[in-house]
């Protein structure tokens, strides 16, 4: 027997462990004590022993460590950035994946999982209406984008595909918003389109993009022999949840030939409602689409998508064949579709858990979430030290502390903050954390008609920075109003304390 080897009876005793300490973390990460980020105890680096351990004690031993080491996402008082806490049915999909361990590169090493992952797809395709499409699992938001702009590239400029970039008659350029993943921007460069090839349009109040901007900036690029091929909405920002104008940009890039990719890594995966679809309608006439299940459908990690309108578009830049590889002309296989050769069954956990909780849980989720982020919102107008600054659908909320009450409309424009202000945002949003009372951040919202790091052309050079505000998000499904009636009580009693403000009027802004 190899040392790898388990008998029947140790394979269950383990797994029933794992469960018990599963169920346990859960709870202790849940519970009103405990800080939402923890560091208990340091652990000094060991060489890799040389004779084994218990299993079962090891197990226990790195589920202790981890579980008091952490930043709790499973915390209804973790608002942070889009990390959910995965649903049940989502990690045991996982951990079937990786006691089956199918290669999932090509059909015949894998059917089964191919026609389970193929079927969660064709949910995502069917409701955008894309029954030609085509659809990928990916590592997250970030290769998705990666993999669209691609297949973007490609399909606008055929000649890159044999010749490059230096078979092109100018620069390829694409267009994004300033308050776009910061991903799209990497991937210029790992393109080989450097990163000035990335158009940054300024957004309106809402931190949208502006619809007007982007066809100027079109219009500047052909006129200087650029090439622009593609723009990119976002729907959901990082920052503030901002929804870019789909429809518009839909006319636009139908009108000037662009490929629309949309990146709806948070916010897109609403596709599953039919009942928002007043929100999400226009993203089936964008191209492609980018969607994380591990944001708001409660995945574990990782557990991006990518879906292309048009199979054969999706599929051409990654047209390879292996010779080692049986060959099978009909079909496309998932190694054609994108960067990875050997794949982790991904799929399974999202077809489990959409099978043992039903679409309906997930519309009444996000209906439950923008419900709380409404509360939130309501219950923070209430307070005369606050008020938001951002307004979205979607449940994230950007806000400031108030040196002195204003008579505020909806929300107040960032531009009005004073250096105070943005400081004390700041220093609250720290101090949150490192109480472990909640996860709240610190993000920059740029104001409209902020001034740019490059002066030149308009409508590119990387944007700069704006003032400093608080962010949070409803994103564990257990948050209920009762944790957002703290929150709002904890920032109000940090927001008093003397030495709190001592502190924050020493940070930068
Ligand atoms: C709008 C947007 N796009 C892309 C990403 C990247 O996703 P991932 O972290 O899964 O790579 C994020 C992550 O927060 C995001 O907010």
């Amino acid at each position: 027997m190899s040392r790898f080897s388990h008998t029947l009876r140790e394979q269950r005793r383990l797994w029933r462990l794992l469960g018990e300490l599963a169920a346990g973390y859960w709870e202790h990460a849940a519970a009103d004590r405990t800080p939402v980020v923890e560091r208990r105890g340091r652990r000094a680096a060991e060489p890799l022993p040389l004779r084994p351990r218990s299993a079962a004690a090891v197990l226990r031993q790195a589920a202790r460590y981890l579980g008091r080491n952490a930043c709790h996402l499973a915390s209804p008082r973790y608002y942070g950035l889009m990390n959910p806490k995965p649903a049940l049915a989502g990690v045991l999909g996982d951990a079937l994946a990786s006691v089956l361990n199918p290669q999932l590169a090509v059909e015949a090493h894998a059917p089964g999982a191919t026609a389970l992952e193929r079927e969660a797809l064709g949910w995502f395709l069917t409701a955008l209406g894309w029954g030609r499409g085509q659809g990928q699992f990916t590592s997250g938001g970030s290769e998705a984008n990666l993999v669209a702009l691609k297949v973007a590239l490609n399909h606008r400029l055929p000649g890159v595909a044999r010749r490059g970039l230096r078979g092109l008659r100018g620069q390829p350029v694409f267009y994004v918003s300033e308050e776009s993943h910061h991903s799209l921007e990497k991937f210029a460069d790992l393109l080989g389109l450097g990163r000035d090839a990335v158009h940054w349009i300024p957004t309106d109040g809402e931190f949208a993009m502006r619809p007007d901007l982007l066809a100027a900036a079109v219009r500047r690029d052909r006129r200087a022999g650029r090439l622009p091929f593609c723009v990119v909405g976002t729907f959901g920002t990082t920052s503030s949840g901002a929804v870019d104008p789909i429809a518009k940009l839909v006319a636009l890039c139908r009108r000037e030939r662009l490929w629309l990719h949309v990146d709806g890594a948070y916010g897109g995966s609403l596709i599953l409602a039919p009942r928002f679809r007043r929100l999400w309608g226009a993203l089936g006439r964008a191209d492609s689409l980018t969607l994380d299940p591990h944001k708001w459908l409660a995945m574990p990690f990782p557990l991006g998508v990518v879906l292309v309108r048009d199979a054969q578009a999706a599929a051409a830049p990654f047209k390879v064949q292996a010779a080692y590889v049986p060959r099978d002309k009909q079909r496309v296989e998932s190694y054609q579709l994108g960067m990875q050769w050997s794949r982790r069954f991904l799929g399974l956990k999202l077809w489990l858990a959409g099978q043992v909780y039903g679409r309906r849980a997930y519309e009444r989720h996000f209906a439950e979430q923008m419900r709380l982020a409404d509360y939130f919102r309501a219950r923070l107008a209430a307070r005369p030290a606050f008020a938001t600054v951002s307004e979205s659908p979607l449940p994230i909320t950007c806000f400031t502390w108030l040196e002195r009450p204003r008579a505020t409309r909806r929300s107040l424009p960032v531009e009005e903050l004073t250096r105070f202000e943005r400081q004390m945002n700041l220093a609250l949003a720290e101090e949150m954390v490192r109480r472990g009372w909640a996860w709240i951040s610190a993000t920059r919202l740029r104001p409209q008609g902020f001034p740019r790091l490059r002066s030149g052309r308009a409508g590119s050079g990387r944007p700069l920075r704006g003032p400093t505000v608080m962010r949070m998000m409803v994103i564990n499904y257990e948050t209920r109003a009762r944790h957002l009636d703290r929150l709002v009580a904890d920032l109000e009693r940090l927001a008093a304390d003397p030495r709190l403000r001592r502190r924050a009027a020493r940070l930068p802004t």
